[in-house]
């Protein structure tokens, strides 16, 4: 099936069936994101991307795959969108997003990589700004969580490409600091046919660091 506003570009998105995760939490974002620009990561198709611009946010999306940005560029021309790898610096400044979105992309990495690159996106946010994102869950067997050489824990080669999957104890430590959880939820998307579990997670930066923390 072919994703909405999709064009006919050379692309096979035969694989994808609609997923509107995001459409419940677009009032939340609108009213906390107001005109700051809205940074997402790995954009895909630009499933996301066309969600978040078709309602005005200003949206920067990169991914790391020619072929995907051609395919948002051409169906969201709204969104500013880059060909540029997620490991570099992002194409929005520091402080500055007032939302950022990931979804099923930040789970390429080690552990250590992966703690900082959620901090990356933290400093990215403004104060109080808003953090969507969902990552593999240790439960999505369909989509490698087992059966596969393990390089760290959770962290496996699935047909020949590094992929982590999360658990709450390794979420409970990404967010534990420097972040307000808004919601935290366990669930299974159809988007890639085969049912896949992952954690759908909504967090605020918060600044004011606990009497703890500072010491
Ligand atoms: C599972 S897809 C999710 C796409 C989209 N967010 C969605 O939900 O439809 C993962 C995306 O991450 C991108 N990606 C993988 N490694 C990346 C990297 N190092 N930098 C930027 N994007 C990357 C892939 O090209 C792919 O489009």
């Amino acid at each position: 099936m072919k994703p909405r506003g999709v064009p006919d570009v050379a692309v096979d998105h035969t694989m994808f069936l609609p997923d509107p995760w995001l459409d419940r939490w677009l009032p939340l974002i609108r009213e906390s994101n107001a005109d700051a620009p809205v940074l997402e990561i790995g954009c895909g198709l630009g499933d996301d991307t066309l969600t978040l611009a078709a309602v005005g946010l200003p949206v920067t999306a990169f991914d790391l795959s020619a072929t995907s940005v051609a395919a948002t560029r051409l169906r969201v021309p709204a969104a500013h969108v880059e060909c540029r790898d997620l490991r570099a610096p992002f194409p929005v400044a520091e402080a500055t997003a007032g939302t950022v979105v990931a979804s099923l992309t930040l789970h390429y990495f080690a552990w250590a990589e992966t703690v900082e690159l959620f901090d990356r996106v933290r400093r990215t946010l403004r104060p109080n700004g808003l953090f969507l994102c969902r990552l593999n869950s240790t439960a999505d067997s369909n989509f490698g969580a087992s059966g596969h050489p393990r390089i760290e824990a959770n962290y496996h080669l699935v047909d020949g490409q590094p992929k982590r999957f999360f658990d709450e104890a390794s979420i409970d430590q990404i967010f534990s600091r420097g972040w307000t959880v808004v919601s935290r939820e366990h669930m299974v998307t159809t988007k890639y046919v085969k049912p896949k579990a992952l954690w759908e997670i909504v967090a605020r930066r918060r600044d004011e660091l606990d009497a703890a923390d500072q010491r």
